[in-house]
């Protein structure tokens, strides 16, 4: 246990000094890196205090860490008080005021960007607690924010983390039904929300969105409605207002709320293998530090660089790499509303060619998308102020990672292979750029504090280099999931029961004679889909619930741009007369899945058939569908033990 010294204050004023020049925990050798991996691991809590010490607090700790993973318990910073905004915010202001914090990208290039300096994005922030506060909002209370790729999305998140509240941001593609779970699951009192997104040549409707979803949520007294699109929506006198007529006429300063370490910042829904997604609880203290601390070192940002992460705030990558890292590191985080290729596919080289980006942040289903489109669009643009490239959300393929490092980096910028999870809460396993190498297809080494260990089906950990197993971790780290919203016990069930003592990633991963680290990709039921995780369950249920499906199986399968791609088998009630009302059907079953999850789990191929493998104990075979719906016929393996064998013969006769 390390006590905190009263120095603390002290402390964390000679930092944002040192802010302007460099950061005091950022490791920018080989040399410094192993030394700092090896004292993370030597003595873990003498380590994230020397690096906590560097933010405000508004009280300081009385223990570093408490942790078991059995119930699983994990408390950091115990006994601290602070609040995220002060070190994202206020602590910039002191200093440079004017530097930018954010600037932002509308989806039409002929339309004004935006751009806030640190002084105005607090006063922005500020004045919306007002607006939360004026409608009965409290700490503790859970707020979801519904909306498209607007700043005002970065000002929603940080007032309610300054008030306490705890956002939940769904993703602006997700369905009515989608809102309703993750509403009703956080017993939200408040949805933040907009009339429409712009995105790309598309207006998306959100509000109507809303307004259905409303009709099962009755913890909601409170709409508040951005105006972006201009489209005409339905005001609910009494429960709906306008972000601008709420907003107070005159600055007021907004007090940031004094939260406890442990206390929750967030929740964000993400899918699992089984039932509904799980919100998934970040703390206060520990995602603060873990998310400041990998931003600064994996992208080895400088203070006041532009960094342009292309993900949705909507997902964990959002949350942590545009607004809260980059912020508290007082770097300047670039927003985009719209597409990669929309009105062209050099629309991300002209963003940052315009803004002068230093760092850039994106999937490899983008990577892939404009690859597809051609070399003349990235060759037109020196982009000369690139300094770093990064990567998430799926396994890089080298095509990609050549084609990325050559056309976009020319060359000279590092590509860091950014590995983790929205229950991370940052990057657990990648280069740092320019430190420590990078081998493409490899996330290569863990971060400081990161203690990975690979398994085999038993629990039986693989020691030694050169080895494949399911990826584990045997030791917390600040940043990592500390509960399940209101269920524990799923928490439990879901990481820390498969391999009892270690938390369980739900990734298969191998480590080369060199010990570095490549991640193959799921082994569980989970499908990445253009970097979305999405669970084979839920997408079941949602086919399932057309009258004329009996059951249905879904697997991944490789696809060129999308990574993987979903391929849906189904047991229809009574079979298609013709082909005509196949399609038909098809299209059914595809709105189906609209409405209950979103667009983004539309499989791409449906094969309607007379039943599925199965064992005798009644389980589908997923490995044989899989490897159908890769067209590896030849590699179906032992179907002996099916309790049908011909069911296979039949796919295969129909498999598209
Ligand atoms: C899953 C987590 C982390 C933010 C975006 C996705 C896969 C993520 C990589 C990578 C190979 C990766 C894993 C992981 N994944 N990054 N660099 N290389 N696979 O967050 O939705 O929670 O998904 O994405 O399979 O488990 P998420």
């Amino acid at each position: 246990m390390v006590r905190a010294a009263q120095i603390f204050y002290l402390a964390s004023s000679q930092f944002d000094v040192t802010l302007i020049m460099d950061y005091p925990f950022q490791v920018k050798t080989l040399g410094e890196y192993e030394a700092a991996y090896a004292r993370a691991q030597a003595d873990p809590e003498a380590f994230w205090a020397d690096i906590a010490q560097h933010f405000t607090w508004k009280k300081p700790w009385d223990t570093v860490l408490d942790w078991e993973f059995t119930t699983p318990m994990v408390r950091w910073f115990d006994g601290a008080q602070l609040n995220i905004t002060e070190n994202c915010l206020d602590r910039h202001v002191t200093l440079y005021p004017a530097r930018t914090a954010l600037l932002w990208e509308p989806n039409d290039p002929t339309e004004a960007s935006v751009e806030w300096s640190y002084q105005s994005l607090l006063e922005r922030v500020e004045a919306f607690c007002h607006v939360l506060q004026a409608r009965g909002i409290q700490k503790g209370d859970r707020v979801c924010i519904y909306m498209g790729m607007v700043p005002e999305l970065a000002v929603a998140v940080l007032a309610c983390a300054r008030m306490g509240a705890i956002h939940s941001v769904i993703f602006g593609g997700f369905s009515a039904e989608s809102i309703v779970d993750r509403v009703q699951d956080a017993q939200a009192t408040a949805i933040i929300t907009c009339d429409g997104a712009f995105r790309g040549a598309k207006s998306i409707p959100l509000k109507p969105i809303v307004d259905v979803a409303l009709t099962q949520c009755a913890s909601v007294h409170t709409v508040v409605v951005l105006q972006r699109t201009h489209e005409k929506v339905h005001i609910q006198a009494g429960r709906d207002i306008w972000w601008h007529e709420a907003l107070p006429t005159h600055g007021k300063p907004f007090p940031a709320v004094a939260m406890e370490a442990e206390d929750p910042l967030f929740v964000l829904y993400t899918s699992g293998s089984t039932g509904k997604p799980k919100g998934v609880v970040h703390s206060c203290a520990g995602y603060m530090v873990w998310s400041t601390y990998t931003f600064v070192n994996v992208f080895q940002s400088s203070p006041g660089d532009v960094h342009f992460c292309t993900a949705d705030i909507g997902w964990i990558t959002g949350h942590s790499y545009i607004v809260y890292g980059p912020l508290a590191a007082g770097a300047t985080t670039l927003l985009f509303e719209g597409v990669p290729n929309y009105p062209a596919p050099d629309r991300l080289w002209q963003i940052t060619e315009k803004h002068q980006v230093q760092i850039l942040y994106t999937a490899p289903t983008a990577i892939r998308a404009l690859m597809a489109c051609g070399v003349q669009y990235p060759d037109a643009y020196p982009m000369a102020s690139l300094k770093v490239l990064g990567t998430v959300g799926e396994p890089i393929n080298e095509e990609a990672w050549q084609w990325y490092h050559r056309h976009v980096g020319k060359e000279k910028s590092p590509i860091v292979d950014t590995w983790w999870q929205t229950e991370t809460g940052g990057i657990l396993i990648s280069n740092l750029a320019g430190v420590t190498p990078a081998k493409p297809t490899f996330a290569t080494l863990p971060l400081p504090g990161i203690q990975p260990v690979l398994v085999d089906e038993y629990g039986h950990e693989l020691v030694g280099n050169d080895v494949s197993g399911n990826l584990c971790i045997r030791f917390p780290w600040p940043g990592m999931i500390r509960t399940t919203y209101g269920d524990h016990e799923r928490c439990r069930q879901a990481y820390f029961s498969t391999y009892p003592g270690y938390y369980f990633t739900g990734d298969g991963c191998t480590r080369d004679a060199e010990g570095r680290y490549r991640i193959t990709g799921r082994v569980d039921d989970v499908l990445n889909v253009s970097g979305h995780r999405i669970g084979t369950a839920e997408v079941e249920n949602a086919i399932n619930m057309h009258p004329k499906v009996v059951e249905s199986a879904i697997v991944g399968y490789p696809h060129p741009i999308k990574g993987q791609g979903i391929y849906a088998y189904v047991i229809l009630s009574s079979s298609c007369a013709t082909a005509l009302e196949e399609e038909a059907l098809r299209a059914e079953i595809l709105q189906e899945v609209s409405r209950h999850i979103g667009a983004l789990a539309k499989p791409e191929k449906i094969q309607f058939v007379s039943g599925l493998p199965k064992t005798r104990s009644g389980k589908i075979m997923r490995r044989i569908l899989r490897k159908i719906a890769e067209g590896a016929q030849d590699q179906l393996g032992d179907t002996t033990t099916l309790l049908d064998p011909t069911v296979v013969e039949s796919i295969l006769a129909g498999c598209l």
